[in-house]
């Protein structure tokens, strides 16, 4: 049976569920009240300012109504229920001390282990199939990075998976890329050199957050292309050296790409970011576009060095990258925020031919929580 205490000052009460006793202030609770006066009925969305709320205002009374907790606000003298699983599911009176470096619920990293247990989907099902599609994202969200096989061979083919999940994101390079063979290449990835593991476009700010590369030809020996999850291999140099991953995580580096005419885009980003409470929530990492780096102390510069050394061998280790080779009508999609992608080497003779775009996370999780909100039986 649930019940309530309120404090005798007024400004929290206390909730005692099955599963634990929750504290909550008398400001939380009227800010996220759920009435029609607060709350857009139809969006959601608040009507209300904080201004519109006395900062004197403390809980007048507060008793279980059947599933609902009903407390009375001061001075408005307003009444407001509000679900108990909703309490739950946002209550906040938690331990929350966690180690800088850690990931949110939801994310798994991996290392060479998952090559077995690739997250995949088949284009046909994932496209006409709404639970087949939440299952294909809720991969991708996990692991940053899926696959889809089966698709249709055919030009520009990339847009119907980015039409799965979200927009395209144009930029100078186009609404989407050609990438293969070329003379006289103006970027690296259009040549047949394999290329360290990276992080797209990390001179963007803020960085394309999705690519999506999709494979119409491939007859050319080698060119797998291979994943590293860069959330695992920061987790790795913080568990080798605490020091080191403190300065990837404390010092900006820079990044700048100025390969063609009318273009110089420049970031000032670390390697690795963490949210202000520590969560693990980008990498950055590409050697083509790393640029100066001018904002590392003279003392520190050796470290920051070492460091970055360090995150790139554990990169470049083989127990860390998953490689699959995709075949006409297969495409994978990174989280580039996260994972990070290569191309092994590939022979000059025969073709290879992907088409590459870029597209936003924003989209993808927004699909995905709202097929993941849809009841089971309503997912067809
Ligand atoms: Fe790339």
């Amino acid at each position: 049976m649930a019940s309530v205490v309120t404090d005798p000052s007024g400004t929290f009460l206390a909730l005692q569920l099955a599963s634990g006793t929750y504290r909550f202030h008398a400001i939380w609770l009227r800010d996220n009240a759920g009435d029609p006066q607060t709350r857009a009925p139809g969006n959601g969305q608040r009507l209300i300012a904080l201004r519109d709320i006395s900062p004197q205002t403390a809980i007048s009374a507060a008793e279980i109504v059947g599933h609902m907790l009903r407390v009375t606000f001061a001075p408005e003298d307003k009444t407001v229920d509000y679900d108990l699983d909703w309490l739950e599911a946002n209550a906040y009176d938690r331990a929350m001390a966690r180690e800088p470096g850690w990931t949110g619920p939801g994310i798994e990293t991996w290392d060479a282990d998952l090559t077995d247990n690739l997250p995949v989907g088949r284009f046909d099902a994932v496209q006409s199939d709404l639970s087949a599609r939440r299952d294909w994202l809720a991969k991708l969200a996990r692991y940053g990075f899926a696959k889809l096989e089966a698709g249709p061979v055919e030009d520009r083919a990339l847009f119907k998976v980015v039409d799965l999940f979200g927009h395209v994101r144009e930029t100078n390079y186009g609404r989407h890329f050609e990438v293969r063979t070329k003379v006289n290449p103006t970027n690296l990835a259009f040549t047949g050199l394999g290329l360290q593991a990276h992080t797209d476009n990390p001179y963007r700010d803020p960085v394309p957050t999705v690519q999506v590369l999709y494979c119409l030809e491939s007859s050319a020996a080698g060119g797998e292309n291979m994943v590293v999850d860069g959330f695992r291999a920061a987790e790795r140099l913080g568990e080798e050296n605490p020091e080191w991953f403190d300065m990837l995580v404390s010092y900006c580096a820079r990044f700048e790409y100025a390969g063609e005419e009318g273009v110089v885009l420049r970031s000032r980003r670390p390697m690795i970011e963490l949210a202000p409470d520590g969560e693990l929530i980008a990498m950055r990492f590409n050697n083509r576009s790393f640029a100066a780096v001018t904002d590392v102390p003279f003392d520190k510069m050796e470290t920051y060095y070492a460091a970055y050394r360090r995150l790139g061998e554990i990169i470049d280790d083989p127990a860390m990258e998953v490689s699959f080779r995709l075949e006409p009508g297969e495409s994978f999609v990174v989280d580039n925020t996260r994972v990070l992608h290569a191309r092994k080497a590939y022979s000059g003779t025969g073709k290879r031919w992907l088409q590459g775009c870029y597209a936003d996370k924003d989209g993808l999780l927004s699909t995905l929580a709202w097929l993941e909100s849809r009841r089971p039986e309503a997912a067809q």
